[in-house]
């Protein structure tokens, strides 16, 4: 056996015991200790850690999820690296985002459903009250829950938008896939009152609070989820940080979240806001490109080196990356989330 040592983002030292027939993952659960992951096999980069010291055996993975130049900086994927020797870890998320016991899983209703511009759903749940849990929506912003319709084994994760509260609500904003089982569910069957299972929290995807750097979110798609979770988490808790939101979509009509991101504007004074639209009308206004091409425009403006925070599909994690990397953001103040399949 080899003795792992991990240190999270807030300092906090974790160990474990592994060697070369677990994957490290796998290893950490078998302490009880519960790792940030979701795919588990090497495709959505969850559990993206960096190798400080030792030798691993790293086995199949998606480029997406560990890009050569996260590779070459030194970086692993836990569920798909197995330990040959004692390791040195150093992990982009904090303790809290560290589980000791299993994730709970708890019953919640649909209390609103309703569009979200022309490609998504906006889905309000509410907690049941649980004997262990009490009601109560206990989440860091950024984090994700598995959403589970009963009696199938249809399961998707997804982004929360809102905030930790005590009357157990929890808002996502959900993208319509075509095909999608759950985008099924909700396009076609799904009404209030439905029971749903709840999987979470879960997700490292969070806010670095120790850090003193501007905090910009590019966001694809329903991918502005969690910044608008940790942008109102900032106006609960009257940050006066600076911060930018880049927010993309393909097409006008697919806009949403519109009234949400001008109250942020309005109780944030330093949040600067743009909305980003790829192939605009005649009568647009705003950005038209991706968010990494408002995000490099941005980055060329000069200014203290932010923390930039990415959520949306593969293509746009890699461009904002390296286009980060390319305006000196150091490796390590990159932090991403990437959506997972429909
Ligand atoms: S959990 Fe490891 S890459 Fe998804």
């Amino acid at each position: 056996m080899f003795n792992v040592n991990l240190v999270t983002r807030d300092g906090a030292s974790i160990e474990f015991e592994a060697d070369s027939t677990d994957t490290l993952l796998d290893a950490a659960a078998k302490a009880n200790i519960f790792l940030p992951a979701v795919c588990r096999e090497g495709g959505c980069g969850t559990c993206r850690v960096t190798r400080k010291a030792g030798i691993v055996s790293i086995g199949p993975y998606s480029k997406s999820a560990l890009t050569d130049a996260d590779r070459a900086a030194g970086d692993i994927l836990l569920c798909r690296s197995k330990a040959y020797s004692d390791l040195q870890l150093s992990a982009p998320f904090d303790r809290a985002a560290v589980g000791f016991a299993p994730v709970p899983e708890r019953g919640a209703r649909v209390i609103d459903i309703a569009p979200a511009g022309a490609g998504a759903i906006r889905l309000a749940l509410q907690y049941e009250d649980d004997p262990t849990h009490g009601r109560a929506a206990e989440f860091i912003p950024g984090q994700f829950m598995e959403l589970k319709l009963p009696a199938t084994s249809i399961a998707r994760a997804y982004s929360l938008a809102n905030t930790p509260n005590w009357d157990g609500t929890l808002e996502f904003l959900i993208r319509q896939h075509p095909q999608g089982a759950f985008s099924g569910y909700l396009r076609d069957s799904a009404k209030i009152g439905d029971l749903l299972l709840v999987k979470g929290p879960q997700g490292s995807f969070t806010a670095d609070e120790a850090s003193p750097s501007p905090r910009w979110f590019v966001a694809g798609g329903t991918g502005v989820a969690p910044m608008l979770s940790m942008l109102r988490q900032m106006v609960e808790f009257g940050m006066t940080q600076e911060a930018r939101l880049i927010f993309g979509v393909n097409t006008e009509d697919e806009l949403f979240a519109t009234d949400a991101v001008k109250e942020l504007s309005r109780s944030l004074p330093r949040l600067n806001v743009t909305l980003c639209v790829w192939q605009p009308g005649p009568n647009w206004t705003g950005f038209a490109g991706t968010p990494a091409e408002a995000l490099a425009a941005a980055l060329a403006d000069g200014g203290a080196r932010p923390d930039i925070y990415v959520c949306g599909p593969p293509a746009l994690i890699e461009a904002t990356e390296a286009i980060a990397l390319a305006g000196s953001v150091s490796h390590d103040r990159i932090f991403s989330e990437q959506f997972s399949p429909a």
